[in-house]
């Protein structure tokens, strides 16, 4: 019995796994980068259909001349955090820009988007008389707030505001405040949630909503503004998290709301007040992309006539998917082994995608996550759906062999 005696299963688990793999997926090395969609793996040019550069501003020249001037007039870090020395006028300015783009009052930039949830939740609600309720599909760093809150924790059925109609119901009237927590698009399936009934159900029963827009923003809504924009209930949402690590290119998180008390976060978030803040370049790269993204919708266009393009061959192809045309386009495959084998294929043919197996995805199902970037030309996508036509001919054959 020791300390390492939890590891046994994983190692098993893997150690299967990975015999049958010429390719480890979970340890992938771009030694080289040569763009936003392109990388040089094991010496070999790859497409990069498996990351959350949704609007390719990664290389983006005012965003890298930005971060490199922000090195050289402020530094390469800021040595502590937001409630300390860690504040720049940078940090400042950002958040002004994010609350106004968004339209709040109120906004507060994080190191990143994990501890911009874990940050949030676990200030906002407090043990013993307050309660959270989530998506049980929601993202670890939302589960992760709720347990460092203390909080009682409910979950309700994904994308279901029938099923927190009812937990609400049946809360004690002893419970004081109650914040439910959803995501606008879901990141492993690319669902997205029906984010005007959550709305309405959690302020039927006084409950305050907080909205994780991590995948959502700069990609749906007339104005790149998320999934609450596009439901125009922008203005309901209390509290809209957010990330710097997809759309907007850099590493930091954001909550942007419209109650003032969000302002006392500053001295109560533990996430917020124990850590380095964003460096200047993370800062200033992230600045660009927002000011990219608030003058130019041509990004987003194409990127649903890119996503359109690769869902609608994927149909084609007899794909079982797991959502609607977006961003994110997740093919089911029958179990991890054949995942595995998968993942390999599309990499023989060129192509990375993210490889998600149980416990990590909903439904204990086994997907091939691709993500559409806007930065993706023809040619990116025809190397694509090349890679999943050889596959889909693969699988094929293998089933009239079986
Ligand atoms: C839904 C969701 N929220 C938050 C995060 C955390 O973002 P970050 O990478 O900035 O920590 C992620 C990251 O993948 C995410 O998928």
């Amino acid at each position: 019995m020791g300390l390492f005696d939890k590891f046994e299963n994983t190692a098993t688990l893997l150690k299967g796994l990975l015999a049958a793999s010429p390719r480890d997926p979970f340890s992938v090395s771009m030694d080289e980068m040569k763009g936003p969609t392109r990388a040089l793996v094991d010496g070999k040019e790859i497409v990069l259909a498996g990351t959350n550069n949704y609007l390719g501003l990664t290389f983006e020249e005012a965003a890298v001349e930005a971060a490199v001037e922000a090195v050289k007039t402020s530094g390469t870090g800021t040595t502590g955090s937001r409630f300390a020395n860690g504040t720049y006028a940078a940090h400042r300015q950002l958040e002004r820009d994010l609350a106004e783009f968004l339209g709040y009052q109120h906004c507060m930039v994080f190191s990143t988007g994990y501890q911009a949830n874990l940050g949030a939740i676990s200030a906002l609600a407090a043990a013993p008389h307050d309660v959270i309720l989530i998506d049980a599909d929601c993202h670890a760093c939302i589960y992760d707030g709720c347990q460092l809150s203390g909080a009682e924790t409910v979950r309700f059925r994904h994308n279901d505001p029938e099923s927190l109609d009812k937990r609400l119901s049946r809360l004690s009237p002893d419970v004081n405040g109650k914040l439910v927590c959803i995501e606008g698009m879901y990141s492993m399936f690319g669902d997205v949630a029906p984010v005007k009934e959550f709305v309405e159900v959690a302020h039927k029963h006084g409950a305050h909503l907080l909205l994780d827009e991590a995948h959502s923003f700069g990609v749906f809504g007339e104005n790149g503004r998320g999934v609450c924009e596009a439901d125009g209930v922008r203005d309901q949402v209390d509290f809209y998290t957010g990330t710097f690590s997809k759309s907007l290119a850099s590493i930091g998180g954001f909550v942007a709301s419209n109650h003032p008390e969000l302002e006392y976060l500053r001295f109560s978030s533990r996430p917020y007040m124990f850590t380095a803040s964003p460096s200047p370049a993370n800062i200033a790269a992230a600045s660009a992309a927002l000011a990219r993204i608030s003058d130019d919708n041509s990004m987003r266009d194409k990127l649903w006539s890119n996503a359109r393009r690769i869902h609608a061959a994927f149909t084609q192809l007899g794909f079982e998917l797991c959502a609607d045309v977006g961003p994110v386009i997740a093919v089911k495959l029958a179990n991890k082994e054949q995942a595995f084998m998968a993942w390999n294929v599309l990499m023989e043919n060129g192509v990375y995608v993210n490889l998600a197996i149980p416990p990590g995805t909903p439904n204990a199902t086994s997907i091939l996550r691709l993500s559409v970037s806007a930065a993706h030309t023809d040619d990116d996508l025809d190397i694509v759906v090349n890679a999943y036509t050889a596959l889909s001919h693969l699988l094929m054959s293998k089933k009239a062999d079986a």
